[in-house]
């Protein structure tokens, strides 16, 4: 039987479904006014000392994104704020534009180690232009984010994004380990997913409330809900991954599996001892998974033995343990959106 990890620091379970998410739009209401001023900064306080760089950073930032980061980042500052009805401070802007930044350079790293070539709906950089430039760019995008870092003068807060920089990189490498392999459990996958993606949704969350001074107790509650959040946004991602198109999602779908890399999907499958997962380990073990049609019967596979359903149920157990997290704060409109937040994440489409 599989049993998953709890990272929530309240007893009290939520069995309620998530509902119909509303436009991510409307649950962002509350910090519309900040989510514009890290838009501009990202967009024009970049350094762009060459007209090439600036044309690069450009195209990164202006092809969208959710900006899902910064915007719990937000929402979590604003929820934790001693006067609500202000805006927030030049601190807590400069936080959401450094996660964002943090998250933007992985993801330009990660394309050349995927060997992507669609991100955002654009080419990635490693594809239009080369490796090298790629590599380049993310720590370019690394270094703003220290720069960031340094104006926010808080060395606890320092000390969390330089983990989560660490964080990202062992979650990377842990699941390089991996690839390939048939006997990963779920407690090395949920391991892995806190490292690569969890722990920035989790700095996100509770750094602003530290800025605010609030207490240990509100501290790690966020903590926990950005760490419960996180794994729910990676569960999806690894779930369109296999049910997803690649016009859909902005990028190549069914990339996890031909690249070897065994996500909740396909683990749920395997656990089932029966003769659709040793099918599925034979074509994982002797890469057959890699080719077009090794991908397809895999894809197959899982959608016919309930990986897609039991994915759904693990991305819901965590949602319902992001939201208990939520009981210490005050009501606000920040708590309503914290809460609809992961209700979008579970039902988000891309
Ligand atoms: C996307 O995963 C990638 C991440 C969530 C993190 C990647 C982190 C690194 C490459 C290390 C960063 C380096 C430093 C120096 C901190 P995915 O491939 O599952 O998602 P995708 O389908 O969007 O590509
Ligand atoms: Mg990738």
């Amino acid at each position: 039987m599989t049993t998953y990890q709890s990272t929530s620091p309240a007893s009290n379970h939520h069995a309620s479904e998530p509902g119909d998410a509303a436009s991510l739009a409307n649950i962002l209401a509350p910090v519309a006014p900040e989510i514009a001023l890290v838009e501009e900064y990202l967009v024009t306080n970049l350094i762009d000392d060459t007209v090439f760089i600036g044309e690069l950073l450009a195209q990164i930032f202006q092809a969208g994104g959710k900006r899902i980061r910064p915007a719990i980042t937000l929402l979590c500052s604003k929820a934790t704020a001693k006067d609500k009805d202000s805006e927030l401070s030049r601190l807590h802007i400069i936080l959401a534009v450094l996660t964002e930044l943090i998250h933007t350079a992985s993801l330009v790293h990660d394309d050349v180690i995927d060997k992507a070539t669609l991100r955002r709906g654009q080419e990635t950089i490693n594809k239009k232009w080369n490796e090298r430039l790629a590599v380049l760019m993310g720590d370019l995008l690394f270094a703003q984010a220290s720069v960031c870092l340094s104006r926010i003068m808080n060395p606890v807060v320092v000390g969390i994004y330089g983990q989560v920089l660490g964080d990202l990189c062992s979650g990377e490498i842990r699941q390089m380990q991996q690839q390939f392999s048939t006997s990963i459990n779920f407690d090395s996958y949920i391991r892995k997913s806190i490292g690569k993606t969890a722990s920035l949704f989790a700095a996100g969350s509770h750094s602003g409330a530290i800025l605010n001074g609030s207490n240990d107790e509100v501290v790690e509650s966020l903590k926990q809900y950005g760490l419960n959040l996180g794994l729910c946004f990676q569960i999806v991602d690894d779930l369109l991954d296999v049910s997803g198109t690649s016009f859909e999602l902005g990028k190549q779908a069914g990339s996890d599996l031909s690249g070897g890399v065994i996500t909740a999907p396909a683990l749920f499958v395997l656990e089932r001892g029966d003769a659709a997962a040793k099918r599925l380990e034979t074509l994982i073990k002797t890469r057959a998974v890699s080719t077009a049609e090794g991908t397809l019967e895999a894809l197959t596979l899982i959608k016919e033995n309930g990986g897609i359903e039991k994915t759904q149920d693990l991305c819901r157990h965590y949602a319902n343990l992001g939201k208990d997290c939520l009981l210490v704060l005050p009501q606000s409109d920040c708590k309503d959106s914290l809460e609809s937040l992961i209700d979008y994440v579970v039902t988000r489409k891309k």
